[in-house]
């Protein structure tokens, strides 16, 4: 390739909280950054992949204070364990930093004065719900409290996960603090923001210039149609961050220091290698720069992020490049369905190059979710990768040992046929680029399929017991080795572990601007087993090692995204709140039996249970958020005991006309009464 036509590229995945462990969902992103970065670097572009441990926030200290460590010592262990298991996925980062780092304060600290300079920074005081009890102010998240639309109890401070209702955590009723239980009093402090709205006009360019995925384009546009708000960057102390310069007790949010973390972790490689840094963040150069996010984010990168770059007189990213959620077997990851796989459960048990071309096999382009169905995970990759493209070196490979010396004929018989899928390249390239690897992989796979069918056509294991054939089976193997060669090369920014022991076995390398022409006389090395199939039983291993009861299952908390939901902060210790006898009298508790149990269309978490109360026919209508934990067919016949005399609530979705009392991990597990003589429908359980 010429000089001029080399690409300089940057580019960066999302930086991992380092409050939890990393499970499959980050894995999607890291597998579609690794696999387009492999396919710069094997096209012979200059391509630089850099990621961080994203280290700050309230919900990081907490966290430390939880195990008894310093922050220092939480964030250290949990970059070790992502350092080793985007190691085991084979996420080739060249370089993996953390934002608690040198490089990042400095950062941004520069980027953060440079925006007060220009005017960009205001500052007032607000009023926040403070704990009184840990002294600190609480994200809407730390508070819990009563709906007050269903009333459904403990309910996080930003919406209710019964009825879906938003709100802000005053509307709560009795409103505690999650980290203390103790009740939030309301104070005043002064609080440091980015001036987004002076932005307007620049990020409407930005948004109309095709740079991001049009999906993206049109939610962001939602933003600045509502009109754009000025974002608020400080936290106050105790915050586990960079404390502003100049402004003791207070921090920068981690949402400003951790895209700065791209920056930081390349400052951080180029100071270890002496690449160049300047011509990759200033304006008007020629390098590209390029951020892999999940849609869940991307405000942050689509909106704050280029406003902040502006401002400091740094470069505009190429393109973000959102993809969409995972879900597995067509739902929301789950822990009690043991579908809530870790990265390092998932290493136990399967090799990571089966994900790697499943996930590829699916990912396009768009932010649309990506489903892992767990039996056709299976029967594709064995199928596709085993079934079809190690197969075609495994058919050629003894023949070529045994009868040939391990060396290719000296003249190609169907040159023809590798040049069609060496030219098939063109267009397989295009589709990375894209990002359109389920598209790249069909064509790939379509090509393995030709080659299969040459095989089985020329049939070498008929031609070997023939006399004077031998000529042809050696022309024919070399064939099916050269088409091999192609396809792996094609496979290996998804396969690169397989793509090692190919060019072992090929004694040549597999990138793409090594294949011209066809392999002809040239000595190979022993072959070795490349991938095997999948057992499903090691599937079902990993899934049971997935499941954890519920009281395992408090996730660890994470930092507040503005205007997004992510998992809830960890499980606090409830005020020990206590009702009186009486109080207990009056609920009527009653054995009912579910007769039907059903989803709810537009509703995440709740199934519709139609509970028969006993043999006059009395049934009602109850709507009980234990989707994510019970499969409705699973549901139906059982008995379960009811809150009968809870006054009727009138719910999105209809009438919920009491409540179930449910217990345990869910599926099987589920505590409800099996019928039996002694229970029986509209029984009073007191
Ligand atoms: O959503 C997250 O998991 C964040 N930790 C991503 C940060 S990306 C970037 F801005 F640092
Ligand atoms: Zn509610």
């Amino acid at each position: 390739m010429p000089a001029s036509a080399q690409r300089k590229i940057l580019v960066t995945s999302a930086l991992p909280y380092a409050n939890g462990s990393l499970h499959l969902g980050h894995l999607l992103e890291q597998v579609q950054t690794d696999i387009w970065v492999r396919f710069q670097k094997s096209r012979g572009h200059h391509c630089l992949y850099v990621c961080a441990d994203d280290a700050h926030g309230t919900a990081i200290m907490l966290t430390a204070e939880k195990l008894g460590i310093t922050p220092e010592q939480q964030i250290e262990n949990i970059k070790r364990e992502h350092m080793r298991d985007s190691a085991g996925f084979l996420i080739g980062f060249d370089n993996f930093h953390t934002t608690h780092s040198e490089e990042n304060r400095f950062w941004s600290e520069t980027i953060y004065q440079r925006l007060k300079d220009n005017d960009h920074i205001a500052s007032r005081a607000i009023t926040q719900a403070f704990d009184p009890e840990k002294q600190l102010f609480l994200a809407d998240r730390f508070i819990k409290g009563t709906c007050p639309r269903c009333k459904t109890a403990d309910q996080y401070g930003d919406n209710c996960e019964a009825c879906g209702a938003t709100y802000s955590p005053t509307d709560l009723i009795d409103p505690v603090s999650a980290i203390s239980g103790a009740k939030p009093i309301e104070k005043e402090s002064i609080h440091f923001f980015f001036k987004l709205p002076e932005f307007e006009g620049m990020l409407k360019e930005w948004l109309a210039s095709d740079t991001l995925q049009p999906q993206v384009a049109n939610k962001l546009r939602e933003w600045t149609d509502a009109g754009l708000q000025e974002w608020d960057i400080s936290r106050d102390a105790p915050y586990f961050g960079f404390e502003i310069p100049g402004e003791p007790g207070k921090y920068f949010y981690v949402w400003l220091d951790a895209p700065i973390g791209y920056i930081a972790s390349f400052q951080n490689y180029c100071d270890r290698t002496g690449h160049p840094f300047d011509e990759y963040w200033q304006r008007g150069g020629d390098t590209e720069l390029y951020h892999f996010i999940g849609k869940d984010i991307i405000n942050f990168h689509g909106l704050f992020w280029p406003a902040m770059l502006q401002s400091a007189g740094l470069r505009a990213p190429s393109a973000i490049y959102a993809h969409g959620f995972l879900t597995v077997n067509g739902t929301k990851m789950s822990k009690s369905r043991g579908t809530f796989i870790k990265a390092s459960t998932y290493l136990e048990h399967l090799d990571a190059q089966y994900l790697r071309y499943y996930f590829a096999a699916k990912l396009s382009g768009s932010v649309d979710d990506i489903d892992l169905n767990l039996e056709d995970f299976v029967q594709r990759v064995n199928s596709d990768v085993v079934g079809k493209v190690v197969n075609i070196a495994s058919r050629c490979a003894g023949f070529l040992r045994n009868k040939f010396d391990n060396t290719l004929s000296d003249r190609c018989s169907e040159a023809t046929m590798v040049e069609s899928f060496i030219e098939a390249g063109e267009a397989i390239a295009q589709l990375y680029e894209q990002r359109e690897f389920n598209k790249a992989i069909r064509e790939i796979i379509a090509l393995a399929d030709r080659a299969n069918q040459y095989i089985d056509e020329k049939k070498p294991w008929a031609l070997a017991k023939q006399e004077g054939a031998a000529q042809e089976v050696h022309d024919v193997c070399s064939v099916g080795i050269n088409l091999f060669r192609v396809l792996m090369t094609y496979l290996k920014p998804v396969l690169p572990a397989m793509a090692e022991k190919s060019e072992a076995f090929l004694q040549c390398s597999l990138d793409w601007t090594a294949l011209q022409s066809p392999l002809v006389a040239h000595a190979l090395a022993e072959f070795q087993p490349l991938l095997t199939r999948i057992d499903p039983k090691q599937v079902a291993a990993m899934i049971e090692a997935s499941k954890e009861t519920q009281a395992e299952a408090a996730p660890p908390a994470e930092k507040t995204k503005t205007k997004t939901k992510k998992a809830k902060p960890a499980a606090a210790t409830a005020p020990a709140d206590t009702i009186e006898f009486d109080d207990f009298a009056k609920i009527d508790l009653r054995i009912a039996e579910i007769v039907a149990a059903e989803d709810v269309e537009g509703a995440d978490k709740l199934l519709r249970l139609t509970l028969n109360l006993g043999e006059h026919g009395d049934q009602k209508q109850v709507f009980a958020g234990i989707k994510s934990a019970y499969q409705p067919e699973a549901l139906v016949g059982k008995l379960t005991v009811m809150v009968a005399n809870l006054a009727p609530r009138k719910m999105r979705f209809g009438v919920s006309e009491g409540m179930v009392l449910a217990a345990g991990p869910g599926d099987e597990e589920i505590f409800l009464l099996e019928p039996h003589a002694g229970a029986k429908p509209g029984m009073q359980v007191k």
